[in-house]
């Protein structure tokens, strides 16, 4: 992620979450050292898709994956959360953990594909609307 993607990834944040990072917080993840963003531009460096995360010893945490609509079904969210897993093994990232909605059909389907299993439940976790999280992980050990 570059500075010039900043607001584009505001946007989507806006459009498809209930508790979206604003700018200034994305801005800030640029300068935080425990934190790694991952954006997917087109040809003419639109934005397409981005994921965060941000990892604390061996532990790294995913905090948002989104897909423009127009782009989505085309493997970009996977191959955003696969890059990310190439860049964490080598910073000694032995685990990912993220929270997704109950209700989100193709979140779990993409987390599933790529290796997630389920370790939880956030009771009400979410809210407008109120709703569980699934807490879900991912091992890289075996990925190293
Ligand atoms: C979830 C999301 C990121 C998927 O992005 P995407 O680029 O369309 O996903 P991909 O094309 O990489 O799909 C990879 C796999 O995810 C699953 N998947 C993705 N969208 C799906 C859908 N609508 N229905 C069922 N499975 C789906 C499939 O297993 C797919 O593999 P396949 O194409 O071999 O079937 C996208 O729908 C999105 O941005 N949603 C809104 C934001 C959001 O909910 N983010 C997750 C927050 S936890």
């Amino acid at each position: 992620m570059r500075p010039a993607h900043i607001g584009a990834i505001a946007a989507l944040e806006a459009a498809h979450f209930s508790a979206p990072w604003d700018e200034a917080s994305i801005r800030a993840e640029l300068e935080n050292p425990l934190a790694l963003w991952l954006a997917a531009v087109d040809e003419s460096g639109a934005v397409l898709g981005y994921v965060g995360s941000q990892s604390c010893f061996e532990d790294a945490d995913i905090l948002n994956v989104c897909v423009a609509p127009e782009a989505r079904r085309r493997g970009l969210a996977e191959a955003l959360m696969r890059e990310l897993e190439t860049r964490l093994i080598p910073k000694g990232i032995e685990k990912i953990t993220l929270e997704v909605r109950a209700s989100n059909e193709p979140a779990i389907r993409l987390y599933e594909k790529l290796g997630y299993s389920q370790v939880g439940t956030r009771k009400n976790y979410y809210e407008k609307p109120r709703e569980d999280a699934l807490i879900l992980q991912k091992s890289l050990l075996s990925e190293s």
